[in-house]
């Protein structure tokens, strides 16, 4: 199911996302700072209602079963990462809200596919430049009108909290590449360098975590249409790996040991195989070394054989239904 909701001339889309499973109405964990929380829980199990009136944001029984994953090493193979359990969590929570949020939603038509469909000579977005803007304005205009002078984190976060989600998935960065935090991987082309000015993921994530017991899951893009390092591996039929080297792990790696992410929701993964964006590797790293490695949530969009078969949980299609 979709909404739309304009922010102030700013499209937002929110996607809600319903994972299907048996509800378990107590014992939701604030997962910012979990390991400090867990440790101290475990070195004061005698000490329990004093742990609960600790400012850990522990809601539940605390003699529930510890709804993370143990600690196992991972292989960077499918057969060792498909192995791992889903963290309890994602079951539990079910309703999510999924939030694309980026320079398409200056223009605001058609859908965060504008950039490519233009491109690619659609005719609803070409009729629209051409009706409303000089001939030859670049998508990259469109950035400096990307000014989110509207954005109010704290009112998001409540808004969310008040529609009973219980996690959110934001898009970190869409096929086009642009950025909603401050990436050293994304110079002039994120959020921090123009348009709204702000780290607009951070903001999020402070706000989420300081005022809810939501879940902060990230959407992440690893291909970009136009990038020139993805083309020029693309042009070497992905016989060179530049742009996985030197911008999408990197951001990666960059993304989750920043924001910490309890999802992270991998997409534009179709064009590649896995190998090429060394994403067992990186899961490997994800479930085993990572600041989230316990907790962390991931989808099945890792390459273009990975659809429905590999990873975390299957998201298959767009809008498909488990049938649970
Ligand atoms: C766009 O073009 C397609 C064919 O390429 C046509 O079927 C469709 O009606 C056109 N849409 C509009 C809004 O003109
Ligand atoms: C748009 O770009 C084309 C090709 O570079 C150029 O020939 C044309 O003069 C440009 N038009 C305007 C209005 O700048
Ligand atoms: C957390 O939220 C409260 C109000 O809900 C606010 O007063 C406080 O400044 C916030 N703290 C941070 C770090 O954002
Ligand atoms: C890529 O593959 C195509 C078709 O197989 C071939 O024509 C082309 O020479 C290859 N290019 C490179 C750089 O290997």
């Amino acid at each position: 199911m979709a909404l739309k909701m304009s922010f102030n001339g700013i499209l937002v889309v929110l996607l809600l996302l319903v994972a299907c499973a048996e509800i378990d109405s107590k014992g939701s964990f604030q997962t910012y700072n979990y390991e400090a929380r867990e440790l101290y829980r475990l070195n004061n199990l005698d000490k329990l209602n004093e742990i609960n009136s600790v400012d850990f944001h522990w809601k539940g029984d605390p003699l529930r079963k510890r709804d993370y994953i143990q600690p196992k090493r991972y292989d960077p193979t499918w057969e060792s990462l498909d192995a791992r359990p889903l963290p309890a969590w994602y079951d539990q929570n079910k309703i999510g809200i999924f939030i694309h949020w980026g320079i398409y939603s200056v223009p605001g038509v058609a859908s965060e596919w504008f950039w490519r469909q233009w491109q690619n000579g659609n005719n609803e977005t070409t009729r629209f430049m051409e009706s409303n803007f000089k001939p030859n304005t670049t998508y990259q205009e469109f950035a400096p009108q990307f000014t989110a002078e509207f954005y109010d984190p704290d009112q998001w976060a409540q808004l969310f909290k008040k529609s009973g989600a219980r996690y959110i998935v934001l898009t970190s960065k869409h096929h086009e590449g642009y950025t909603l935090w401050p990436s050293r991987y994304s110079f002039s082309w994120n959020a921090q360098d123009v348009g709204p000015h702000r780290n607009v993921l951070g903001d999020l994530a402070k706000a989420i975590r300081n005022q809810t017991d939501l879940k902060f899951g990230l959407y992440h893009s690893l291909y970009e249409w136009f990038n020139p390092l993805w083309v020029h591996d693309t042009q070497n039929n992905l016989t060179t790996d530049e742009f996985v080297r030197f911008k999408t792990l990197p951001e990666l790696y960059e993304l989750v040991n920043t924001y910490e992410p309890e999802i992270v929701w991998s997409d534009g993964e179709w064009e590649a195989p896995d190998d090429y964006w060394q994403s067992k590797e990186f899961l490997a790293w994800l479930y085993n070394e990572s600041p989230v490695r316990e907790t962390v949530v991931t989808n099945d969009r890792w390459g273009h054989e990975t659809l429905c078969t590999h990873g975390g949980y299957y998201t298959c299609a767009d809008r498909y239904n488990p049938g649970l």
